[in-house]
């Protein structure tokens, strides 16, 4: 038994399943899962020593690779002077200036400490301010565990098989009402049938829990125009999109305004940290301003609040490293389409910017129910003989694979001929 299973029988013996989050325990991959002791730049290493390319890189967070020296001399310095102190400091003054000037349509930022808690305190103000308490999401779309959202939710709970949680009592969840991904008609039904009831949409803008699927051209021109028929607010989540598709994210990635807007991952370097936004007239409904309240002992903490933005000031001052992580997300997809169509193996590579997934499905997949009509067996199989050849990918059919500004052209080709064998194998 290596050091890995090791620790995982330990594990399960003190934690469930062996982790503190689902999708770590690998089970939609029928393996123990890898315990990683270090990561640095493009790579992860297990306890075992192993070295693997990281596509997960902390589910998104970890743009700029693992262990950047900008972030780790930030929190260096950080923790020197203290690991947090419960009051207002110049950083978080900082960081909302720095989010607010790169962010179209932001004009105030509350800081948290997850993306869930981001997307929950949002969605207390859409209902605050709306006065209204129906919620429209999509089946598919993981917007973290809080009550309201994990109703039809994607990521882990849909491969765990609990895409909605026993424990979610049934009077909030007959509050959050399942629309379909790039349908919508699918909304529009559901706004007529609930006239003046419903508080916001949420969406991911990029679909990125249920695998990557894109917006189709118009579904996001269309729900702000729903919207803003039916008086609803709209909430992009962009705890994923959020300084990936560019500074200004999704909404200034496919010119779309919307109202309030989540953040998380990136935005903390690799601390735990979330954030919600909007304009000054909703954001200024928070508590001490307004009556929705929210509050948190170590929201803005020292620590996170300077990994996040020695993180965001690297990006706002290279904004090249969008177009080098893009660049090499393409080139991985078209190999990737390559390879499969040379195995002869039904593989759709769905990709936006650096965000990427192979589907093992046998159509394109543009909507919840193709990628739902994918394979998972089979990318259980493809994950194990990735993971043999040193490409650490996520462990389930329902996510996104991370391309970092730390890797590169060399370490792309390396993964693409790992692809390829991969599929030989399969
Ligand atoms: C789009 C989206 N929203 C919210 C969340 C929840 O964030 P966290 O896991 O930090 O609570 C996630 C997590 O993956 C996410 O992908």
């Amino acid at each position: 038994m290596g050091v890995s299973e090791e620790l995982f029988e330990r594990a399960k013996l003190v934690m469930p399943g062996g982790v503190n989050s689902p999708v770590r325990a690998y089970r939609a991959v029928n393996m123990a899962p890898r315990f990683i002791a270090r990561a640095d730049g493009p790579f992860v290493w297990d306890e075992e020593g192993s070295r693997y390319i990281d596509y997960v890189c902390s589910w998104g967070p970890m743009i700029l690779g693992h262990n950047h020296p900008a972030i780790r001399e930030a929190v260096e310095q950080a923790v020197k002077d203290g690991l947090s102190f419960g009051a207002p400091t110049r950083r978080e003054v900082e960081i909302a200036e720095l989010m607010t000037g790169c962010v179209p349509n932001i004009e105030m930022v509350r800081m948290v400490n997850s993306g869930t808690e981001a997307v929950m305190s949002a969605i207390r103000l859409a209902r605050g301010a709306t006065g209204r308490d129906e919620l429209i999401k999509f089946e598919g779309c993981y917007h973290g565990h809080s009550d309201s959202l994990l109703v039809n939710a994607g990521s882990s709970a849909l491969a765990g098989g609990c895409p909605s949680s026993a424990g979610v009592p049934e009077d909030i969840a007959r509050h959050t009402l399942t629309a379909q991904f790039n349908d919508l008609a699918s909304v529009e039904s559901l706004l007529d049938a609930h006239p003046g009831a419903v508080a916001a949409v949420i969406v991911e803008p990029v679909a990125a829990n249920m695998g990557v699927i894109g917006p189709d051209k118009g579904f996001l021109e269309g729900l702000r125009a729903l919207c803003d028929k039916h008086g609803a607010l709209l909430i992009f989540d962009e705890v994923i999109t959020g300084f990936r598709l560019g500074l200004g994210g999704a909404q200034e990635y496919y010119g779309v305004r919307a109202d309030i807007v989540t953040f998380g991952k990136i935005i903390g370097g690799g601390m735990p940290v979330g954030a919600y936004c909007a304009s000054r007239s909703l954001m200024e409904q928070v508590a001490p301003c307004g009556p929705v309240y929210q509050a948190g002992t170590l929201s803005g903490n020292p620590v996170a609040m300077a990994a996040g933005l020695a993180q965001l000031r690297y990006l706002r001052d290279n904004p090249q490293v969008y177009t080098e992580i893009d660049a090499m997300a393409k080139k991985l997809a078209d190999s990737m389409r390559a390879s499969a169509e040379k195995h002869g193996i039904p593989v759709a590579i769905n990709r936006v910017g650096s965000l990427l997934s192979p589907f093992f499905a046998p159509t394109e997949v543009t909507a919840f129910v193709d990628a739902k009509g994918s394979d998972a067996q089979r990318y259980a199989k493809y994950f194990a003989e990735m993971l043999r050849r040193g490409i650490a990918l996520a462990p389930a059919q329902f996510e996104a694979m991370f391309v970092s500004a730390a890797h590169t052209d060399k370490l792309i080709d390396e993964t693409a001929s790992a692809f390829d064998a991969a599929l030989a194998a399969l």
